[in-house]
């Protein structure tokens, strides 16, 4: 069996499956070359009476074509099938429909998605809170005091006296705490509001992502383990963490997380990449405000700090998702721009 006895029964096949006209036809052109006794099986069959060192070649060469003619025959049976139907009952079968666009998960949910699967596996429940709630669980559970200098960094959409578009995720704290007993590890997502002024890098709707866990003895190694475990699972084992003092009414001491920025110093090994895009030369990203639960907050809501301890922290999902994604303007995400959202 040579290359041309091949190559002449591919052209012959071929010129004869075009010029079928009916399934008839077809059938018994799949008969002449694929059959018990057609061409192609006997090909097949005869491979065995080959020299050795030919039959891999002949063997892949045929059934390359076998495939072919299969494929051949299937199109042509297709197209005849179709123009039946067309001549029967008016409608061509064969016309491809029309693809419907199924869409996709918003980048904004798919990080939220992302985030809650990591604590999930970390044994942290998910819950939701309101996004209209009372100055209490804004507020004063969480030790900001009406009056105390610290509300303004909380800047509040308020509805009426004492209801309010909740401006943090940690209303959940006092939500939770007031109604269960410890043990408790707690990760809540959802919508917050600020009055900002819109920019690249402000909304007055973004969202947050809170999470706390109470139990004895917890420590802020505990919070420092379970932040570094879950940094490097949303970006890349590669980046280092670090904890900075910082203040929080809700939690005592309180920390500010950055990790290593992951373009400039993307080695794990943090130096300043001075024209960086995204740090801008810092080498390190601020992604996470945390801290210990001040006891206060645990008086608040009926838990003897002598006896329970524990850490809380909030995110901005915006944020964790600009950076993880390289996106340089917040509004790109409620915009619904279809040219930006097909991307994810
Ligand atoms: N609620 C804070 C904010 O809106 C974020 C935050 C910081 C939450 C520290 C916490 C925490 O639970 O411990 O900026």
């Amino acid at each position: 069996m040579s290359e041309t006895d091949l190559k002449e029964i591919d052209s012959k096949a071929l010129l004869e499956i075009g010029n079928s006209t009916t399934i008839e036809d077809l059938e018994n052109l799949r008969l002449k070359y694929l059959g018990r006794n057609g061409v192609i099986t006997k090909i097949i069959k005869e491979l065995r009476s080959l020299p050795q060192d030919e039959r891999p070649k002949v063997g892949s060469e045929v059934n390359a074509l076998k495939d072919k003619i299969t494929l051949e025959i299937g199109n042509r049976k297709g197209s005849l099938s179709g123009k039946r139907a067309e001549t029967e009952d008016g409608i061509d079968i064969t016309l491809p429909g029309i693809a419907t666009n199924p869409g996709s998960i918003h980048p904004v949910t798919q990080v939220i998605d992302e985030i809650c699967g990591i604590f999930s596996s970390m044994g942290f429940r998910i819950v939701d809170g309101p996004e209209i709630d009372t100055e209490h669980y804004n507020f004063e559970v969480l030790n900001i005091p009406l009056e105390h200098p610290s509300r303004d960094a909380f800047d509040t959409f308020y509805i009426r006296k004492d209801i309010l578009l909740r401006s943090q995720t940690s209303n959940i704290q006092g939500r939770v705490m007031e109604k269960e007993k410890p043990p408790l590890r707690i990760l809540a997502p959802g919508r917050v509001y600020r009055p900002d002024a819109v920019d690249a890098s402000h909304s007055f709707m973004f969202h947050q992502i809170e999470g706390f866990m109470v139990d004895k003895g917890i420590r802020f190694s505990d919070l420092k383990g379970v932040l570094d475990v879950f940094l490097k699972k949303v970006f890349g084992e590669r980046i280092k963490t670090r904890f900075i003092p910082h203040y929080f009414p809700f939690t005592e001491p309180s920390a500010e997380v950055e990790i290593s920025c992951m373009l400039c110093s993307s080695s794990g090994d943090p130096g300043p990449g001075k024209d960086c895009k995204v740090c801008k030369g810092a080498g390190w990203l601020e992604v996470l405000g945390s801290g210990m639960i001040n006891p206060r907050v645990f008086k608040m809501v009926g838990y003897d700090s002598q006896k329970w301890t524990g850490f809380a922290f909030g995110m901005g999902v915006e944020r964790i998702a600009m950076l993880k994604y390289g996106i340089d303007d917040i509004r790109l995400f409620f915009e619904n721009d279809l040219r930006f959202l097909e991307q994810f």
